[in-house]
């Protein structure tokens, strides 16, 4: 049985960090089902890094270069472990997870993914959308698997692809979208 109260999650980020401060935002009302237990980066500079370390988040930045992929990811699985950490939310995590990462956290991985998943895996989702002449575009999130942005979807949120959009546009309209979402299945997701 796990303990009474907030479930903890980690945050694991690469840069801005917006859906990562959309995630502490949510938490930080009464009756939250989540707290955010530790933000972690690989790029230690990575602006919602000091973002959360300002707003007195606990947080890790460890950069896998030098070390090597499974040092790194063992660093941060302990940071997670000892932050307490029970469910992993990626925000702009801009790195492939190895299996042994992705087992050991098995169905407590979360993603968010600019696009219509199962459509648009991997970069450039919105370009790939606008070029392909779709009518909508979207964001999902999905539990994490050893397949880049595949994994049960949880939620989705659809925007429409306007007649003049170019790929930062889009990219905006679906952001806005991203920042409601992700709050709202994750809060379903650790009450299931
Ligand atoms: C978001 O569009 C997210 O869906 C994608 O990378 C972007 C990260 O933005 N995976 P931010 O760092 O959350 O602002």
């Amino acid at each position: 049985m796990r303990p009474e109260g907030p479930v903890k999650v980690g945050i694991l980020i690469s840069g801005r960090g917006s859906n990562m401060q959309s995630l502490v935002a949510a938490s930080q009302g009464p009756a939250s089902a989540y707290q955010i237990a530790l933000v972690a980066s690989d790029k230690p500079d990575a602006a919602g890094l000091a973002w959360a370390a300002e707003r007195g988040l606990a947080t890790f930045a460890l950069s896998p270069k030098g070390i090597g992929k499974p040092a790194y990811e063992a660093a941060i699985d302990q940071a997670l472990r000892e932050a307490g950490v029970e469910v992993i939310a990626l925000a702009g995590y801009m790195r492939l997870l190895s299996g042994e990462f992705v087992r050991r956290w098995q169905g407590r991985i979360l993603n968010i993914h600019p696009s219509l998943l199962p459509l648009y895996k991997g970069l450039d989702t919105h370009a790939r959308a606008i070029e392909a002449g779709d009518a909508k575009a979207g964001c999902s999130v999905h539990i994490v698997t050893e397949q880049l942005d595949d994994g049960e979807v949880l939620g989705q949120a659809e925007v429409p692809i306007l007649p003049d959009d170019d790929a930062t546009a889009l990219a905006a309209r679906v952001l806005v979208e991203e920042h409601r979402l992700y709050p709202q299945v994750l809060t379903e997701f650790v009450r299931r």
